[in-house]
């Protein structure tokens, strides 16, 4: 399953606010379009928002017309300034786009950029898949041959290149001949998991189970479950890890449970600038992603609504943290660096 392409210099995107009733693809010709697709959750994901962002910068870099250099770079840098503020909390993004503006300041010569933009961009799309199937097999070995998984939200193919980080965990687990079957949260309030995980599961012919949020203390206590395996948008040098809101939950539970809590993320996703994740800014959205669902209203008209896209896992509930570069254990200020390093 693949929600990113590009194609003859346009972005197309597999609408995901959409699935899984309609499968749509809409397709961005200019980086603004990127941005809005990437605010209203066309393309989500932390890796997935990191690549069509990098795209997008391709796309702004076709279109500025300047008489030089620094012109040129002045325009790159405010496509890469609105397309950074898009969401704040996943740093994929900012890393991709500020991956593309270092190639392009190190560029000779200035008018060769777009080709030079595009095909980064492109190794980037390529690389991401490349890093999942590796951080699958990697967290894949520490599964027991017969698993049952809960996850949350949506950390497969649909929100990165392709293949997946917590999915390609599960993916990995297949295909080394392991037994899998998954436990899907919902994921309130947008259903990442019951609109996304749940359909991206079944179409790869995987056995899965969907759940409300509410119902994962149950689901760990009658013993449903082997282990929690799930992604991340941004993770801290001590191992505090930003995802979906509900990780945080999720992660008290397991560990109530004795239930190994894994995190799945490329080293994308790691920001070691930061020393704990109190420092990680977590992205608010609209409360009418609270009060409606599908556009129908179930809340009463005009009530007061708090609505946090992210929680920090602190890193004390974290068994491990499974990346592309390999496997972190606690204490996770000493393990990430050294990952990194390798
Ligand atoms: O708001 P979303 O759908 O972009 O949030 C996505 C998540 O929280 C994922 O778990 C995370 O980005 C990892 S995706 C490989």
């Amino acid at each position: 399953m693949q929600a990113i392409s590009w194609e003859h210099d346009r972005l197309k995107l597999l609408d995901q606010t959409v699935l899984p009733l309609k499968k749509v693809y809409i397709t961005c010709t200019t980086y603004q379009q990127v941005a809005d697709a990437i605010r209203n959750m066309k393309v989500r994901g932390a890796p997935a928002i990191g690549v069509a962002a990098a795209y997008g910068m391709a796309l702004a870099a076709g279109s500025i017309q300047a008489a030089n250099r620094d012109e040129f770079l002045s325009k790159l840098k405010e496509a890469a300034g609105v397309l950074i503020a898009t969401r704040p909390t996943a740093v994929n993004l900012a890393w991709a786009v500020d991956r593309i503006i270092a190639v392009a300041e190190a560029a000779e010569d200035w008018q060769q950029l777009p080709a030079l933009i595009a095909k980064t961009a492109r190794n980037m799309e390529e690389e991401d898949i490349a890093a999942n199937r590796r951080l699958g097999r990697n967290g894949a070995k520490l599964l027991p041959d017969k698993v049952s998984i809960l996850t949350h939200c949506n950390a497969g193919a649909l929100a990165t290149a392709g293949y997946g980080t917590a999915l390609g965990i599960v993916r990995a687990a297949r295909e080394m001949g392991k037994t899998v079957s998954v436990y899907a949260d919902e994921t309130r309030p947008y259903l990442q998991g019951a609109r996304l995980t749940a359909f991206e599961l079944m179409e790869d012919g995987f056995p899965v189970t969907l759940i409300t949020d509410n119902m994962a203390g149950h689901v760990m206590q009658t013993g449903r479950i082997n282990c929690v395996v799930l992604g991340a948008d941004r993770i801290a040098a001590n191992g505090d890890t930003a995802n979906k809101i509900g990780t945080y939950s999720l992660a008290v539970l397991a560990h109530e449970n004795n239930i190994p809590f894994y995190v799945a993320a490329p080293v994308s996703t790691l920001d070691l600038s930061l020393s704990t994740g109190d420092e990680i800014p977590i992205e608010e959205r609209s409360p009418l992603e609270v009060t409606h669902v599908f556009g129908q209203q179930i809340a009463p008209e005009s009530i007061h609504v708090y609505n946090p896209a992210f929680d920090v896992t602190p890193a004390k509930y974290i068994t491990a943290i499974v990346t592309d570069k390999g496997v972190a254990f606690p204490p996770f200020n000493q393990s990430l660096p050294q990952l990194i390093q390798e």
